[in-house]
C-alpha cells in the first residue's frame, strides 16, 4: 500500500526506512552569521533534538539536546573555550560529546564523570555561510561543494523559515513548473483585482523533465516562447535531495520532523559592473515569517509556495491525489527515492547525489538558464532593462520580512542608494524577451 500512497517517503525518524536514507546526506541547519551572534541554538533535524554551538575557540559542535546528567536542555547552556556547559549543574561537554567537567562530581568522585560520560555528537561544518550537519554513519560523504558558493562580486543573504508541513511536499514543489504560472503569477494578478483573463501570463504549452547526476532538470515552453528560450534550452534544476536551484538562488527544504520543514534559502545578486570589485564580509541571515494574523503571508514568491504546500496539510494525503501530465517530474522524483531506498536497503548502495570522491567535489557546476543575465558583469542601466532583474533590484521579491539593515546593505552593494525604481505593475517573472542576454 505504501508504494501507492508514498507515505513511507515522508518519514524522517531514525528508525524509519526513509529516515535512514535521509541520514546519508548533509543538511543545512542554520546561517553561520546567526550562530556567530547567538553562539548556542536549539536545532531539530530528522526528528532529533539537538544543540548547535560555537565554542569560544571557534570550533562548532552539534550534540544531542538533553544533558546526560538529568536531561536538562543544553540549548539553555553557554559556551566555554572548548565546549558547551549545561546551565543546570555546570557539566561541560566538548564537540565530540565527551564530558570535560562536572564540577561537584570532580570534587567528590574525581574521574567518574569527566572523561567517561558522553552525549551523542554529530558532524558539523561551514560552507557558503551555512552550517551543515551530518547525522549518518561512517564513512562521512563529501559535503557538496556547489559552484554557487564560489561566485564572486555578489550580495548574498540567507533566509530561514520554519514551515509546519512535511518536507517532501516542499521538495515536490521544486519540480513543478506549472505552479509558477498560477500560484506566482495569475494568483497575484487576480489579487490585484485585475479580473480579466486577458491579464493572465502566457500559458505553459509543453514540459520536459530529465534526470541527471545532481537532480532533475525541468524545461518549459510557453505560448510566447520557442526552443531557444533559456527556460527550455537549459531549464531549471531540482537539486538532489532537497532543493530547487533556479539560477541565482537555492532553496533547501530540510526535514525537521515528519510535519515540519526548515526552509533555508541562499540568495546571490551580482553587483553592477560599476560596483566591482565587491567583497561581502559576512552573509546576513534572517528569519522569514510564514504567517501573519494566523494566515499565510502571500505577498512574496516563496511565501506563496509555503501557502500552497501548507494547504496540502501537515502530510499531504497522496492516496487521494490525481496526478496529471504536469506532474511527470513529481512522479520521477518519487520513483527515484523509492528505487534508491530499495537498493540502499538491499546492499547499502549510496542514494542519488551522495559524493564520495573528493576530486569530484570541486565547485560542481550546474545548468543555469540565463547564466549571463544573472551572473555576468553588466552595467546598472543594462540590468534595469530586464523586467526580472529590475524587480529584484526594486525590492526583495522572494520572502516577506527582510530586515531594514539587510535592505540597506543590499542597496549599498548594488549602488542603488539614490536610485528610485518605479513600480511598473505586475511583471511576468518568466519573461526573458526584453533582457540583456
Ligand atoms: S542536568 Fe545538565 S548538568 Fe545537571
Ligand atoms: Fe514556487
Amino acid at each position: 500500500m505504501s508504494s501507492r500512497t508514498w507515505s513511507h517517503l515522508t518519514e524522517t525518524g531514525s528508525n524509519s526506512r526513509m529516515g535512514k536514507l535521509l541520514r546519508c546526506y548533509w543538511w543545512p541547519i542554520a546561517g553561520v552569521s546567526e550562530l556567530r551572534q547567538r553562539r548556542v541554538m536549539p536545532v531539530r533535524l530528522l526528528s532529533e533534538d539537538l544543540v548547535l554551538f560555537e565554542q569560544l575557540d571557534g570550533t562548532l559542535g552539534l550534540l544531542e539536546r538533553q544533558c546526560p546528567h538529568r536531561r536538562a536542555d543544553l540549548s539553555n547552556g553557554f559556551v566555554e573555550q572548548h565546549g558547551i556547559r549545561c546551565a543546570y549543574h555546570g557539566w561541560a561537554f566538548d564537540s565530540s560529546g565527551m564530558c570535560i567537567e562536572a564540577p561537584y562530581e570532580d570534587q567528590v568522585r574525581p574521574g567518574l564523570c569527566t572523561g567517561r560520560i558522553r552525549c551523542g555528537a554529530y558532524q558539523v561544518r561551514e560552507m557558503g555561510g551555512i552550517v551543515w550537519a551530518y547525522l549518518g554513519k561512517d564513512p562521512t560523504p563529501q559535503l557538496p561543494d556547489w559552484e554557487f558558493f564560489h561566485w564572486e562580486n555578489g550580495f548574498r543573504q540567507i533566509v530561514v523559515s520554519q514551515v509546519p508541513c512535511n518536507w517532501l511536499q516542499l521538495q515536490e514543489n521544486s519540480v513543478d513548473p506549472v505552479h509558477f504560472e498560477w500560484q506566482h503569477s495569475n494568483y497575484v494578478i487576480r489579487k490585484k483585482r485585475m479580473l480579466q483573463p486577458a491579464h493572465h501570463v502566457a500559458t505553459h504549452v509543453r514540459l520536459a523533465f530529465e534526470e541527471f547526476q545532481w537532480g532533475i532538470v525541468y524545461k518549459r515552453l510557453r505560448s510566447v516562447t520557442d526552443r531557444s528560450d533559456p527556460l527550455w534550452a537549459t531549464g531549471r534544476v531540482c537539486l538532489w535531495p532537497c532543493a530547487v536551484f533556479p539560477g541565482n538562488h537555492v532553496e533547501f527544504r530540510v526535514p525537521v520532523d515528519d510535519t515540519n520543514t526548515l526552509s533555508v534559502c541562499w540568495f546571490f545578486d551580482r553587483v553592477p559592473l560599476e560596483c566591482e570589485p565587491y567583497q561581502q564580509l559576512q552573509i546576513p541571515t534572517w528569519r522569514g515569517p510564514v504567517f501573519e494574523n494566523g494566515r499565510c503571508i502571500d505577498t512574496h514568491i516563496i511565501n506563496q509556495d509555503f501557502m500552497a504546500v501548507l494547504g496540502q496539510g501537515p502530510i499531504a494525503d497522496r492516496s487521494r491525489e490525481t496526478l496529471g501530465a504536469s506532474d511527470a517530474g513529481i512522479a520521477m522524483l518519487r520513483r527515484r527515492f523509492d528505487q534508491d531506498l530499495s537498493r540502499f536497503e538491499a546492499d547499502g548502495t549510496d542514494p542519488k547525489g551522495v559524493i564520495r570522491d573528493p576530486a569530484q567535489n570541486q565547485r560542481i557546476t550546474l545548468p543555469v538558464a540565463d547564466r549571463n543575465l544573472l551572473l555576468g558583469s553588466h552595467r546598472l542601466c543594462e540590468m534595469l532593462e530586464n523586467p526580472y532583474i529590475r524587480e529584484r533590484l526594486r525590492g526583495f521579491i522572494f520572502q516577506a520580512g527582510q530586515p531594514e539593515e539587510v535592505r540597506e546593505s543590499f542597496q549599498c552593494a548594488m549602488g542603488l542608494r539614490d536610485v528610485n525604481i518605479a513600480d511598473s505593475g505586475p511583471v511576468d517573472l518568466l519573461d526573458r524577451r526584453d533582457g540583456s542576454t
